[in-house]
């Protein structure tokens, strides 16, 4: 059964249409999502309520933490960018109505406030951040051989009771192993994990990349195989989009370069 992880979409309307409509096609079962649904985009209503149709699992990231709590330590840009989500969110006024069974004028806040910071199934973690913060935290890929050793005792040792981790937030797709982290890319985008060995999967984002690549990122699982995902979107649309709304225009230019 083919399973897809999706993270970091950010009220990205245009992005999340094309990756569902990806799933379809491949005949995707379920969906899980690692969180921020919203934050930074321009149609929160719209992706809030194709999230709540279509995910299994959708978890607390810390836009969610920020939306619900109005705690955060967020730049001005993503501060400007989650008020305005609330706002839009509490009363409802979306750009797009898409299930016929709710009003545009439902509170969707209450589904916010239930989300919650990790779930474990299958012996599969899934978190926003890492392990050690499932909502703050970044897993950062490593770098030298320090941290690539610092890597493989964080799976030999707190990787207890699960053997792949799920995770988002850093909005970079990687595969951290025993033996070495993996990039993909057009050419190499499908692993095979034995069962029992340990991962650190991390999906990247479909609304906002930032690996310098701008186009919409997620994964699948089908037992022990793990295939990433790239594809492109109306990135012009939802650039408009956010300048018409009036969140900044920073938010809109990061889109087109994957930053
Ligand atoms: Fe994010």
């Amino acid at each position: 059964m083919t399973i897809a992880i999706v993270s970091d979409i950010h009220s990205n309307w245009e992005a999340l249409t094309v990756v569902l409509e990806h799933c379809d096609r491949l005949g995707v079962k379920e969906i899980r999502c690692l969180g921020d649904v919203i934050g930074y985009g321009p149609d929160p209503v719209a992706v809030t309520d194709m999230a709540m149709n279509r995910f299994s699992v959708s978890l607390l990231g810390n836009h969610e933490e920020a939306l619900v709590t109005g705690k955060h330590r967020f730049n001005p840009y993503a501060a400007q960018a989650i008020d305005w989500t609330r706002a839009q969110l509490h009363s409802g006024s979306g750009i797009t109505r898409i299930f016929s069974n709710k009003g545009t004028n439902q509170d969707r806040m209450p589904w916010y406030r239930e989300r919650k910071p990790f779930e474990l199934i299958d012996r599969h973690l899934m978190v926003h951040g890492s392990i050690y913060d499932p909502v703050h935290d970044y897993v950062d890929e490593p770098e030298n051989p320090v941290e690539a050793e610092q890597m493989i005792e964080t799976l030999e040792q707190d990787f207890s009771g699960f053997d792949i981790c799920f995770a988002g937030h850093n909005h970079t797709p990687f595969m951290a192993t025993k033996v070495g982290t993996f990039f993909p890319h057009d050419a190499h985008n499908s692993f095979v994990i034995p069962k029992g060995h340990k991962a650190y999967v991390c999906v990247g984002s479909v609304g906002q990349p930032r690996d310098n690549d701008p186009r919409a990122s997620f994964a699948t699982i089908d037992g022990e195989r793990i295939t990433f995902h790239r594809l492109r979107y109306d990135v012009p649309t939802t650039q408009k989009k956010i300048i018409d709304v009036g969140l900044h225009e920073f938010l809109a230019e990061r889109l087109g370069e994957g930053i």
